[in-house]
């Protein structure tokens, strides 16, 4: 997991979103980080230390003179500790001193005493987000190198409607994780596929391929923190969107045989991980077939090989193939590395417990064009997504 051991120190300033901020600690708590909660005087009004204390497992500060928690943790040895400082939720208030260089309390002392990266979620009333002296402020900030997560539009705890609700947990730990990644993928274009195809046989019924979508998914997240601009090309399937990804939803393997050909173009790492479904109805019929009329017999035509005719058009192109399978795993994989023109092929037999498709993890082999072939362990897919992604980095180099 890539916040395993990482150090995060997190400061909470006096907004009634900071209760919000439990959840955020427990998930960054869950995925392995060392979360260092700091509080100023407001916050305690909303939520308590002993919260964050429970769910962190580690001392909560609030005041920069307190003799026993400065002789332990001080706060130019949080200042330091820190891999990245995080404000959540950032009041106007904190945003306001931060700009104007004041260090008044253990916050903002830390704020000011910091090398790491520090990124800020606020939260406050819609009128207060729009007070140009507020935005002027954050525009200030943005200029000096603090990172922002914009709050989210709706319903507010003071009864109006607009701009000011905290950005959600999964959103703030996503940009945490993009702080903390290296940006070897800087200025690479990866055009990712994921998910399954759907095949329509009448408006209601189609053919498909088991796929969640979750490699692809995974890849092309771990491709953006890492720097990447990162163009998604996915079947349906029940996964939330990825924030700053450019994200394209096609159904069937014509669509998303289009949308590559689009934008291989300007891609310069293809990843294909879709289970493109091979076949499709010869004949799609207009209005739903009654159930009365159903062939039992359907005919069917192959769908186009996506991968094989980009292949065509690989010139330096890096490019990344799937294939599951459930016998000859190696020798079938082989045929499909030339056939498709790939650089790396990952493979996995996906009757193997743990491996394929809806689970989270995955058990592969890649081989590529040397004849390597790399047996991994069973791994999560996101852990997989970021060795995948190691392999391709060393294509770049040689
Ligand atoms: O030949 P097979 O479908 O097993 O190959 C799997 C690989 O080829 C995957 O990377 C998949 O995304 C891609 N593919 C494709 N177009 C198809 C079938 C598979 O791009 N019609």
């Amino acid at each position: 997991m890539m916040l395993k051991g990482r150090k995060i120190v997190l400061g909470v300033t006096g907004g009634i979103a900071a209760y919000k901020v439990a959840e955020l600690v427990r998930e960054l708590v869950k995925a392995g980080a060392e979360v260092q909660v700091v509080m100023t005087r407001n916050a305690q009004a909303f939520i308590t230390p002993l919260t964050f204390q429970t769910l962190s497992g580690n001392p909560v500060t609030t005041e920069l003179f307190n003799l026993i928690a400065e002789s332990e943790i001080g706060h130019i040895a949080l200042a330091d500790r820190a891999e990245v400082l995080v404000i959540a939720p950032a009041t106007a208030n904190i945003i306001g001193k931060i700009a104007g260089g004041i260090a008044d309390d253990l916050l903002t002392t830390i704020v000011m005493a910091t090398k790491a990266p520090v990124l800020l979620a606020p939260a406050m009333n819609v009128h207060m987000w729009e007070n140009p002296i507020c935005q002027e402020n954050i525009q200030k900030l943005r200029q000096r190198g603090y990172h922002f997560i914009d709050p989210e539009a709706g319903e507010l705890a003071c009864g109006y409607e607009g701009k000011g609700r905290l950005a959600e947990t999964p959103t703030i730990v996503e940009e945490i994780c993009v702080l903390l990644s290296p940006k070897d993928f800087s200025g690479e274009k990866i055009l990712v596929t994921a998910g399954p195809t759907e095949e329509l046989i009448d408006p209601v019924r189609f053919l498909s391929n088991r796929s969640s979508g979750k490699m692809g998914f995974a890849l092309a997240r771990a491709a953006r923190r890492r720097g990447a601009e990162v163009t998604l090309i996915s079947g349906p399937t029940a996964l939330a969107a990825l924030p700053q990804i450019k994200y394209i939803a096609v159904r069937s393997a014509a669509q998303m045989r289009e949308a590559v050909l689009k934008h291989l173009e300007s891609a310069s790492i293809l990843i294909m991980a879709a289970a493109v479904s091979d076949y499709r109805p010869k004949q799609k019929a207009p209005e739903k077939i009654k159930k009365s009329k159903l062939p039992t017999v359907l005919e069917l035509e192959l769908n186009p090989d996506i991968l094989a005719e980009a292949g065509k058009k690989k010139n330096s192109r890096i490019m990344v193939g799937f294939a599951a399978e459930t016998e000859n795993l190696l020798q079938s994989t082989w045929q499909k590395l030339e056939k498709k023109n790939l650089d790396l092929i990952v493979a996995n037999d996906v009757t193997l417990p743990g491996a394929g498709f809806e689970v989270d993890t995955n058990i592969v082999k890649i081989l590529d064009r040397s004849g390597k072939v790399e047996e991994l362990p069973l791994m999560t897919k996101e852990d997989l997504a970021d060795y995948i992604l190691d392999r391709i980095a060393l294509l770049k180099k040689s």
